[in-house]
């Protein structure tokens, strides 16, 4: 495997989806053992869910915030931490790379660890394996702050990251299967940025606009990837 020595480029992004914490242990959403072939989307995850039923919905990511707790960061994620000048944009709402010392992630689907309330705008962050509270101070329930099925990403959130996408020179793209828009579209805008794409997965992605792909797990390849050249 060709390495990378990312002291050659300007700006460097990791785009990463839930093939990134695999190893770790966290679910990746498709494919064999992912969660939604054990729970049903509209359940679980859309807005209607949690309007018919707001604690069921809460108790289903309690289970998935103790389930990423019991997992642990990899030596992938370490490698990225351990370059603070890149960037992190994220489908992942487990907060894995934070853990393991990433600042600055963009994360393009929200987090399992904050709240917001739909009635007063309040927000809250909540890190236990338990919910504080499931109810806001002015009473109504907390929602998970996470982009469902349904939901429309965060205006700003997507602006920020396209705007670096759109600058950068290397893109990483990790674990993602690229089936979900509008983050699907991102390898392509750093394609036609003129960036040097790279992505790691196991499995084919399907998406075209990679100058190479190293069909590995993330938490051996990038190791080997950016090891300094002897
Ligand atoms: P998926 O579950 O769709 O895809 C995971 C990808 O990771 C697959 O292509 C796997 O081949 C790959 N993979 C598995 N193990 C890996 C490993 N050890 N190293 C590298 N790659 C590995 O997950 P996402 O593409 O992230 O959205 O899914 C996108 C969005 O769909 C999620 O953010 C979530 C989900 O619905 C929301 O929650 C809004």
């Amino acid at each position: 495997m060709k390495k990378i020595n990312p002291t050659a480029y300007q700006r460097i992004v990791f785009f990463t989806g839930a093939g990134m914490s695999a190893e770790s242990g966290v679910p990746t959403y498709r494919g064999a053992g992912g969660i939604w072939r054990a729970y049903d989307f509209a359940e679980y995850a859309c807005q209607e869910a949690f309007e018919r039923n707001p604690e069921k919905v809460l108790r289903f990511h309690e289970l998935r915030r103790q389930a990423v707790l019991d997992c642990q960061p990899h030596a992938g994620h370490r490698v990225i931490a351990g370059m603070p000048e890149a960037f992190v944009v994220t489908q992942n709402i487990d907060g894995m790379h934070q853990r393991a010392g990433s600042e600055g992630v963009i994360e393009l689907h929200g987090s399992l660890w904050r709240l917001r309330c739909e009635r007063c705008g309040a927000a809250r962050e909540d890190y236990g394996r338990k919910y504080e509270t499931l109810r806001c101070e002015c009473g109504h329930w907390l929602r998970p702050a996470i982009t469902w099925f349904g939901d429309m990403l965060d205006e700003a959130v997507m602006r920020k990251a396209s705007e670096i996408i759109d600058s950068c020179d290397l893109f990483i793209g990790i674990g993602t299967s690229g089936t979900v828009w509008p983050a699907a579209g991102f390898p392509e805008l750093a394609w036609q940025a003129g960036a040097h794409c790279i992505e790691i997965n196991p499995e084919p992605s399907g998406e075209a606009c990679y100058h190479q792909s190293i069909r590995g797990k993330a938490g051996s390849v990038l190791p080997e990837l950016f090891a300094a050249e002897q």
